[in-house]
């Protein structure tokens, strides 16, 4: 049974993600900063990102490393000291495990890191590739920071793949549930002028993402996790609104200036258009269960 060991596996993508790899028959190791019971086929380890502190022994038999760990983009206003956790808390525990890993005999495989689409500019007319260059932003340093910390990797002969991820559609938590609170009280939220695209992908599809990043020996170095049919925001709200079978509701236009009075410049994510294609990831012969909006909010709302 293969052994991956899993940061940042308590929240919204690694607990999805958890459930997938143990169907496969995956030993999975959680490194956690807070104190868990073991579970069926999970064990919960635990690490002091800040203080240095981890289980060394107990990572030396993993054959895969998978890399979500991470401060949370949307949770707090971003302050200077705030900042710094987010690019910190990304960067350095991969520094960590790198540490280990290059002092310990290990048989590790592989490596697969989330990063963001953020990694990129903004563009209302663009397509964005892996190949394109970096945005200026905050979130596009910290994306390219982060994949050079996990790319070290390379230098222990690890296959190394990076997720560029876009915004991840689930019924738990993340971008989707404001939205479907506030469709339930009628109010359709317009952010700006609505006119941003939303590269976005269906948990389930990202789940299935990662488990087959593991195992393709083809699949190297920065791949766009992002289903094939972004939508705008507005179409977003709208096609929520439909499934939801909410006929009446008010849409709320928020503008840009008061989404920055509210979010810092935070509100720049929100805002920001980006089209991103997953060409590459397809040509690994990836299949998309929820290629389009629809099918996707089909299974979110309804399933
Ligand atoms: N959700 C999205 O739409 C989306 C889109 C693009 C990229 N991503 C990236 O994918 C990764 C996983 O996303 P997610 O939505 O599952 O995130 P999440 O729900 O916020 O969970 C992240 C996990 O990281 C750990 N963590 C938080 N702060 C930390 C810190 N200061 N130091 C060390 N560990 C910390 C926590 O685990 P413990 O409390 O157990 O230690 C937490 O469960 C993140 O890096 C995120 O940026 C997510």
């Amino acid at each position: 049974m293969p052994t991956v060991v899993m940061t940042g596996g308590t929240g919204l993508i690694g607990q999805a993600l958890v459930a997938v790899l143990k169907e496969r028959g995956y030993h999975i190791k959680l490194l956690t900063r807070r104190r868990l019971a073991n579970a069926a086929g999970v064990e919960y380890l635990s690490w002091d990102p800040q203080q240095g502190q981890l289980p060394v022994e107990a990572l030396l038999d993993a054959d895969y490393l998978i890399h979500l760990a991470g401060a949370n983009i949307a949770e707090k206003r971003w302050t200077a000291s705030r900042k710094q956790e987010l690019l910190w808390s990304r960067t350095h525990t991969l520094d960590l495990l790198l540490d280990v890993f290059t002092h310990h005999r290990h048989q590790l495989k592989a490596l697969v890191s989330a990063s963001a689409i953020g990694y990129y500019d903004a563009s209302q007319d663009r397509w964005f590739q892996e190949t394109d260059a970096p945005g200026q932003d905050f979130l596009a340093r910290t994306c390219v920071e982060w994949e050079a910390h996990a790319r070290s990797f390379e230098a222990l002969s690890v296959r190394v793949v990076m997720l560029r991820t876009g915004i991840v559609l689930s019924r738990h938590g993340g971008f989707l549930v404001p939205f479907l609170r506030a469709l339930r009280w009628g109010v359709a939220p317009i952010l700006g002028s609505g006119s941003q695209w939303i590269s976005w992908i269906h948990v389930q599809d990202l789940c299935r993402l990662y488990a087959n990043a593991l195992i393709t020996e083809q699949m190297v170095g920065p791949y766009n996790a992002v289903a094939p049919e972004p939508v705008t925001q507005k179409q977003l709200i709208l096609s929520l609104a439909e499934m939801m079978k909410q006929h009446y509701f008010v849409p709320l236009h928020v503008p840009a200036f008061v989404l920055k009075m509210l979010l810092g410049e935070m509100s720049v994510e929100v805002l920001k258009s980006v089209r991103v294609s997953p060409q590459k990831l397809q040509q690994t012969g990836f299949q998309f269960s929820f290629p389009d909006i629809h099918s996707a909010l089909t299974e979110l709302l309804h399933a």
